[in-house]
């Protein structure tokens, strides 16, 4: 029965795919590129406007990996080869594991009740949210929905807030934010953000975690953006905004931020990747993450975003490759979530826990450089999620989610940890004796 259901399944979504206009990835290729001189890597930098990196090296001796249309490789292989650049084509159909990824998650798909989460599958963007209000519902005693805004097509963007009452002492609790889902195509980012929710509120042994910390939690922040990637192009990153007199549709919302806006690595081509948008904080999207912090930005001591792929723990500036003054404690504690995600990881994660312009690339905009540059949130990270135990790219297969989000929810718990301990004193006693020191 189960079975017959499943083949249905597939069956009806080949159908759909031929009747509808799927964006296709025939025969596009991937492309692993390591420049070893610094003009092979400023070269390869000339290409990012033209060819989307899915990864980009800012290192000489780490790889990109750029994703090229069939009609363009030939012209793009020549150009590596006139810049005696090392490369090797790892996938030479992307359409494959997208179709792989597909109907992995289609047969995994079993049957969801309204509100029910589900980590061996990918699910719709209304069920996540169902699942979002579901526990507001049935735990109103330390879970709240909030709408932070809408998306350009109209759809409500929520947020969990959790908390277990207000703190007895004059201290407000400090408060973790977390976003996922910022990139579309990223699709691991908003099971990890739903999964922490549910750790966080649904499973009881992790009762201490919202003791004496509170939770903001919105995860999946580009829903127009997400609906798209599972309809029409698995591969888009931005939002699904047509700004007047554009060319192209969608804005790169982690270019959007009003913080040393188009700085750098930000384009202001309306059909590049990166395009940065008309000006700073013109989507709806940015807007409703910006709205609901700066409120709350006080009590916001640490603040998160998912993102994949890269397993990196990044941390500002990202605009310029230039340290914050924190940068120290930034990395200290980046490295302790690393460890723990490390040491509980069942398909072999390995992070690098770096300031992400110097060992990535300048990209100004982010949310991440805002949240320190303008909410003044003094610890933030960008966590580039793994994207599974072979390289499948933002395509990472069904099963692996658990893995996923598991070893993730150990890294947010060190982060926890070293927020409860610097930022919640239960007496004053001790809180004196920080003031002293
Ligand atoms: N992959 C992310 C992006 O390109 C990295 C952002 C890191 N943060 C930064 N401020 N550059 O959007
Ligand atoms: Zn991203």
């Amino acid at each position: 029965m189960i079975q017959f259901r499943n083949l249905l399944r597939v069956l009806v979504f080949w159908a759909t795919l031929i009747v509808i206009n799927c964006t296709s990835y025939n025969n596009y290729a991937i492309y692993k590129v390591i420049p070893e001189t610094k003009n092979q890597l400023e070269f390869l930098k000339s290409l990012h406007e033209k060819f989307d990196f899915w990864k980009e090296s800012r290192q000489i001796g780490l790889p990109s990996d750029v994703m090229v249309a069939p009609q363009d490789q030939q012209e793009f292989e020549n150009m590596l080869n006139r810049n005696n650049l090392q490369y090797e084509v790892v996938i030479n159909n992307v359409e494959t594991i997208i179709q792989k990824q597909k109907v992995e998650t289609l047969l995994t798909r079993s049957s969801l009740g309204l509100g029910d989460v589900t980590f061996n599958s990918f699910m719709y963007y209304s069920e996540q949210m169902a699942y979002v209000r579901r526990v507001a519902e049935d735990y109103p005693d330390k879970a709240s929905v909030e709408t932070i805004g809408q998306s350009y097509e109209g759809t409500d963007i929520l947020l969990l807030k959790i908390s277990s009452g207000p703190s007895e002492t004059s201290t407000p609790k400090p408060m973790i934010f977390i976003d996922a889902g910022i990139h579309c195509r990223e699709w691991i980012a908003p099971p990890v953000a739903l999964y922490i929710i549910q750790q966080l509120v649904e499973n009881t042994t992790n009762a201490a975690l919202i003791e004496n910390v509170d939770w903001a939690i919105a995860p999946n922040v580009n829903p127009d953006g997400y609906s798209y990637t599972q309809t029409t192009n698995r591969l888009w990153r931005k939002n699904r905004r047509l700004a007047e007199g554009d060319a192209c549709y969608g804005i790169d919302l982690n270019r959007n931020f009003g913080y040393m806006w188009m700085f750098d690595g930000a384009s202001n081509y309306s059909c590049d990747q990166t395009y940065a948008g008309p000006s700073s904080f013109s989507e709806p999207e940015s807007r409703a993450i910006r709205d609901w912090i700066l409120p709350n930005k006080d009590n916001i001591k640490l603040y998160l975003t998912f993102h994949s792929y890269g397993e990196m723990i990044l941390y500002p500036w990202g605009y310029a490759p230039i340290y914050t003054e924190n940068a120290d404690d930034l990395q200290r504690v980046g490295e302790l979530a690393a460890e723990a995600i490390e040491s509980s990881s069942t398909i072999n994660s390995n992070y690098t826990v770096a300031n992400s312009a110097i060992f990535l690339y300048p990209a100004a905009g982010a949310s991440d450089d805002w949240a320190v540059g303008e909410a003044e949130i003094k610890l933030s990270y960008t966590v580039e999620l793994p994207n599974g135990d072979a390289p499948y790219y933002f395509m990472i297969p069904a099963r692996q989610i658990l893995p996923v989000v598991q070893e993730t929810f150990q890294g947010v718990q060190a982060f926890h940890k070293y927020i409860e301990e610097e930022f919640w004193t239960t007496n004053s006693a001790s809180r004196m004796r920080k003031f002293i020191n």
